[in-house]
């Protein structure tokens, strides 16, 4: 069993990443080889701003190692620093039918909202599904938004396996329903490029702001919500705290005499107090800079050598050697 996740440096990470990827992939480091990297070469799709992406590839080592990411069980690198999955991706590449890359949701998504597609895009999983087969990886924790992407990594490895004999291991996304799709503050999925999020380590005066603007209906705090369980709020609610106490919010909203207002507050106590202790930690490694150089430099040594051996079996099978 080996699990493997990539996040972007593409933006600020925010409570959905957290849920959807971050928070499973933690909880596995306690069985061993747990293999995560900061995605810097997809970043390349939609962010054109080098000083942008150094900044967002430190800030999303540092939020792994915050929220719990201990070097010592799970290797953390850079996806750049191991090159090898360029060479895999163009083989994956070869064998990828354009029509499996034009029924992709997230491109398909992306182009109908006006985004110029670039070669890069169109080819984004074939460059994902290598990095999950270069590390022989059977568990991909993701949210559901990559679901089909997983999915698209096994239809290449199967293709290329038929095509070149046994070469790669077939992986399964990991994806649990109750945070599988976190909402943003809009109602609509949570995610960096809709401006609805929630951002990790946000200071506590932008994220009380963002928390007490979630827009709201004009029913009075007195009048019954039969409809509770759809409150932006209350949704979040459940995935961040206790569940007892976000089915007992729901329940007083839902009979009446608990304002939005106090709702929000309270919302606002539970993400803050969430992260208290990752927010303490997050400082003191931002204070220790040569640290998270350290961490990223041994987590690329130890990536690149499994990457190393993959490489060269697949480079066999197809005749390159
Ligand atoms: P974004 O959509 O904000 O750009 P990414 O595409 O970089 O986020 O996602 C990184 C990881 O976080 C992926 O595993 C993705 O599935 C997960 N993720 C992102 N947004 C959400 C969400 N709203 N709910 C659950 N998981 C999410
Ligand atoms: N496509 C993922 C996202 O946008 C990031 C990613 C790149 C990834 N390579 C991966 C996730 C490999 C899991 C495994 O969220």
């Amino acid at each position: 069993m080996r699990t493997l996740t990539g996040i972007q440096p593409s933006g600020i990470l925010h409570l959905g990443n957290y849920l959807g990827a971050m928070q499973p992939a933690i909880a596995a480091q306690e069985g061993g080889n747990c293999f995560y990297f900061i995605a810097d070469y997809h970043s390349m799709t939609s962010l054109t701003d080098p000083a942008k992406r150094r900044e967002y590839t430190r800030g999303v080592a540092l939020d792994w190692l915050a929220c719990g990411l201990d070097p010592k069980k799970a290797v953390l690198w850079r996806q750049s620093d191991v090159p090898e999955v360029c060479e895999l991706a163009w083989m994956l590449g070869t064998l990828a039918p354009m029509g499996l890359l034009e029924r992709a949701h997230s491109y398909k998504d992306k182009t109908a909202r006006g985004i110029a597609a670039n070669v890069g895009l169109f080819t984004y999983p074939v460059l994902m599904a290598a990095d999950i087969l270069l590390f022989d990886t059977t568990h991909v924790p993701v949210g559901r938004d990559q679901k089909q992407h997983v999915e698209m990594t096994r239809d290449m490895a199967i293709k290329f396996n038929l095509t070149y004999g046994e070469t790669f291991v077939i992986p399964d996304s990991v994806i649990r329903d109750e945070s599988a799709v976190v909402p943003g503050l809009d109602g609509q999925k949570m995610s960096k490029s809709y401006g609805n999020t929630l951002e990790l380590f946000g200071d506590e005066k932008a994220t009380r702001k963002k928390i007490m603007g979630i827009p709201m209906d004009s029913r009075t705090p007195a009048e019954p919500k039969p409809d509770a369980d759809q409150n932006i709020a209350i949704r979040l609610l459940k995935v961040v705290a206790e569940p007892g106490y976000a089915r007992e919010m729901e329940e007083r909203l839902r009979a009446g005499g608990l304002g939005y207002g106090d709702l929000k507050k309270a919302l606002f106590e539970q993400v803050w107090d969430h992260f208290a202790a990752a927010r303490a930690r997050r400082a003191e490694l931002v204070a220790d800079a040569g640290h998270v150089d350290q961490v990223l430099r041994d987590g690329a040594e130890r990536a690149r050598a499994i990457a190393a051996t993959v490489l060269d079996r697949a480079r066999r099978a197809c005749g390159l050697r």
